[in-house]
């Protein structure tokens, strides 16, 4: 019996080795299944529509972020306990006819700074890592961009003031991130209300953006929601929308696969025959608790699910993840110091420049504010409220179906934890009016004009068209590109999102992708 649990982290993500305890229901998990919960928002009382906020905008090339262009950062209340901060960029070229883009990185637990600092934003840092210097490649040469973080309790945002307490759930957290939404777009920054508005995030944020998006679509058909932009697409960046088919599930497509031509194995470092033949035994209970778990929506069938598939087949993956080992979000690079988290999420790198006095002081914290790469406490929330483990594929199916919202799926070839191979199937499965063709229709080489122009092979995708919308559903996989596949390539994402968010780049065809 393998023993090996995993801490279901998964913008950063980790796993966590330790004994796992007897699972009370571990030996007759699904003896009666449970109905089929509705899915269906709750009505929460919102209280007031209008909270506090406070804003300070900071010189466009301030040493906190040499972006090159305005920039804000504040916070607005969502509640008189809880706080969100947030940092938006202006886009570089004409920020009043550019579109918005919310970024959000996922944990639970991890702040969005993450994906400003290393993915997306007008900043990297520099090589002491006690400054920034400018970054050509970022999406606000296209876009407006606004990060936060969120829940409250991560990163620099608060309950009451710190860190400790916060949303365990995604209805909270939607609740929360809608109050959020209706004040930015109400109060700080009315003028960009009209503008259209993209919603990307990475990872566990395949938890929160369709979450998110049907909770408020849901309240807008209801006419529940005060005014609030015109959500034009999501863009979903290795996103887990079904855990267990995302991840560990498709470990044997990912290392086990042979090429029949010439017999040898597709992957650089693939599994031996034991592990192989293990993770193929394991597969068909795995799959029959994932379907179980996807089609009653029940934490509980749903912990069960993920508890048998990360010991039987995630195990195989985690006797490799040590330092020098195997790197479970890029299957390029060597474990770091710091299994199992093994790359830089956590308090090295771009927490520790955001953890700095200046640089607390720069944004309006006290000097002793702990600003962490993960909120360890709230990850474990989420585990024990067993939100965590429910899919939000029925929530995407509500997005392709019932709203005019188009849906960019992004996945890096080399990510393991949420692996292209197993991604394929989680869209594939997706019902939804369209599934039919879009299973059809088979991969086909993207490009994108390199720094001389040349065309090069990004990546494959394939779409399907809703009766009116083109590019409804289109998932793109990305080459050379781990888990932080946008911060792996930089200019190639960059791109490619400059082309779906409507400002077709230069030498892109309408529909950028052929
Ligand atoms: C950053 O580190 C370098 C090398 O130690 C040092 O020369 C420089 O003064 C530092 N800058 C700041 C802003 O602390
Ligand atoms: C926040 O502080 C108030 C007043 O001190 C207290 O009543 C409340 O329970 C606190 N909330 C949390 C989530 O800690
Ligand atoms: C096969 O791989 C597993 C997982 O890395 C390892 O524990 C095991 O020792 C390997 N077995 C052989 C026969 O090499
Ligand atoms: C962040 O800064 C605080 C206050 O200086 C310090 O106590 C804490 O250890 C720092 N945390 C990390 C992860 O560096
Ligand atoms: C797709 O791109 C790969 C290189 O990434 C190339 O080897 C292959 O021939 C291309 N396929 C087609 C049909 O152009
Ligand atoms: C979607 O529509 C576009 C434009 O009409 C067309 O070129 C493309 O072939 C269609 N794609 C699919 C998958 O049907």
């Amino acid at each position: 019996m393998r023993l090996i649990r995993y801490q279901y982290i998964w913008a950063i993500t980790a796993a966590l080795v330790s004994c796992a305890t007897a699972w009370p229901f571990f030996s007759n998990p699904v003896a009666s299944a449970p109905k089929q919960k509705p899915l269906r928002v709750e009505q929460h009382n919102t209280g007031r529509s209008l909270y506090p906020y406070t804003l300070r905008e900071h010189d466009p090339n301030a040493e906190i972020c040499v972006a090159g262009s305005k920039q804000f950062t504040g916070m607005v209340s969502v509640s008189d306990e809880k706080k969100l901060f947030f940092w938006f960029f202006e886009s570089r070229n004409d920020p009043s006819s550019s579109p918005v883009t919310i970024w959000l990185n996922g944990g639970p637990g991890g702040p969005s700074l993450f994906g400003l600092f290393l993915e997306i934003g007008p900043c990297v840092l520099n090589s002491h890592n006690n400054g920034t210097v400018f970054e050509k490649n970022s999406w606000t040469e296209f876009s407006n961009v606004l990060f936060i973080d969120q829940p409250a309790g991560v990163g620099f945002s608060t309950v009451n003031g710190s860190n400790s307490g916060g949303p365990d759930n995604v209805v909270e957290a939607a609740e929360d991130f809608t109050r959020f939404l209706i004040t930015f777009f109400g109060q700080v920054f009315p003028q960009y209300a009209a503008n259209p508005l993209h919603f990307a995030g990475e990872s566990f944020a395949g938890k929160y953006i369709p979450g998110y998006v049907h909770y408020m679509e849901q309240r807008r058909k209801q006419g529940l929601l005060p005014s609030l932009p015109t959500i034009q697409s999501i863009i979903l960046v290795d996103a887990v929308i079904d855990t267990v088919s995302s991840s560990v599930l498709s470990l044997y497509d990912h290392f086990c696969d042979v090429d029949d031509e010439i017999g040898a194995p597709t992957t650089k470092k693939p599994f031996n025959t034991t592990a192989c033949d293990a993770l193929e035994n394991a597969a068909p209970e795995c799959q029959r608790l994932d379907a179980l778990c996807r089609d009653t929506y029940d934490g509980n069938v749903c912990q069960i699910s993920h508890e048998v598939c990360f010991d039987t087949l995630g195990g195989w993956l985690m006797d490799d993840v040590r330092e020098g080992g195997r790197d479970p979000y890029d299957d390029r690079k060597a474990c770091g110091p710091n299994p199992p988290i093994c790359e830089g999420f956590e308090g090295e790198g771009y927490a520790a420049y955001v953890n700095r006095s200046e640089v607390k002081i720069a944004l309006g914290f006290e000097e002793d504010y702990v600003f962490s790469g993960i909120n360890w406490d709230l990850n474990q929330r989420w585990e024990r409220s067993k939100d965590i483990f429910v899919p939000t594929t029925r929530e995407l199916a509500y997005i392709l179906d019932e709203t005019p919202i188009r849906v960019l799926v992004l996945n890096g070839n080399n990510d393991i934890i949420v692996n292209t191979e197993g991604q394929k199937r989680v869209y594939d499965h997706l019902s939804w009016r369209r599934q039919a063709s879009f299973r059809m229709h088979r991969f086909r080489n993207w490009t994108w004009p390199n720094e001389d122009g040349k065309m090069t092979v990004g990546g494959q995708f394939k779409t399907a068209n809703d009766t009116e919308t083109v590019d409804k559903l289109a998932f793109m996989t990305i080459n050379e590109a781990g888990h932080t596949s946008p911060g792996d390539q930089r200019q190639a994402v960059t791109w490619l999102m400059g082309c779906w968010t409507g400002a077709p780049p230069q030498g892109a065809d309408e529909r950028c992708f052929v």
